[in-house]
């Protein structure tokens, strides 16, 4: 498990995926448009932005995330947000969402029980949709360094991507009185193939197509039906 979530969710707001996260997350909200959903639960929900959309169109949501602090971005804005991982969730829910990479944040020896969990927390004929960085999109999209700064804070960021994982080191300067408190961690994600999904015995495929987000075929979307 990745356990450098916090420093993540301190310096999301300095990457520029803000465009992108609202490209996807509009995605999200038309899909689901497509189905009879009362109750969802946002796995891996983040400082909630897509579960205040979700609100507006009458469907009661819930988030779980494991970092503390987006836990508490998301609690702040009045929204129904846990630290809990998905296989300590003990309602289920009509449909299961996991926007923006969150699955490739689980190693590929954890994924079969994280699905197996998802699995358990859905009710019967229950969605979960989530998409996932194709090899593309990690080998030449989030493959680099980039540096960002604003009042009181400079970050750094170097993503290399090797084996099948994309280890991307944060390194965050912020000041102090005269001087600079430097935090640095690694936050590790993985690919996953299609096939992995595809063939899964308790899920049925209900959509799987490519995304262009930042380039072409930059990531998969994915939507499962409890089988
Ligand atoms: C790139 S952010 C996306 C946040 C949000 N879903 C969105 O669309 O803006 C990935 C989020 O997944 C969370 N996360 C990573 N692994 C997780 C896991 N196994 N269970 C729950 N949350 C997880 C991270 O803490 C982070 O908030």
């Amino acid at each position: 498990m990745n356990n450098n979530l916090d420093l993540y969710s301190k310096v999301e707001h300095l990457l520029g995926i803000d465009e992108a996260t609202k490209h996807l997350h509009e995605l999200y909200v038309e899909t689901l448009y497509n189905y009879e959903i009362k109750t969802l639960l946002d796995l891996g929900c983040g400082r909630g932005d897509l579960m205040e959309k979700l609100e507006k169109f009458d469907i009661a949501c819930e988030g779980i995330d494991l970092s503390a602090l987006m836990v508490q971005k998301a609690k702040s804005r009045g929204l129904k947000a846990e630290f809990k991982s998905i296989c300590e969730v003990e309602k289920t829910y009509d449909a299961i969402v996991s926007a923006f990479d969150v699955l490739n944040f689980v190693s590929t020896q954890e994924l079969e029980n994280f699905m197996q969990c998802v699995h358990n927390s859905l009710n019967d004929e229950g969605i979960f949709m989530f998409d996932i960085n194709t090899l593309h999109g990690f080998a030449n999209v989030a493959e680099g360094t980039m540096s960002a700064e604003e009042a009181g804070m400079f970050l750094s960021v170097d993503a290399t991507f090797e084996e099948n994982r994309l280890n991307t080191q944060f390194t965050l300067f912020e000041k102090e009185g005269e001087l600079y408190k430097k935090e640095q961690s690694t936050i590790v994600q993985y690919f996953h193939p299609l096939k992995f999904f595809k063939n899964l015995k308790n899920f049925k495929v209900v959509q799987s197509r490519y995304l262009d987000l930042y380039d072409e075929k930059d990531k998969a979307f994915i939507v499962l039906k409890k089988a």
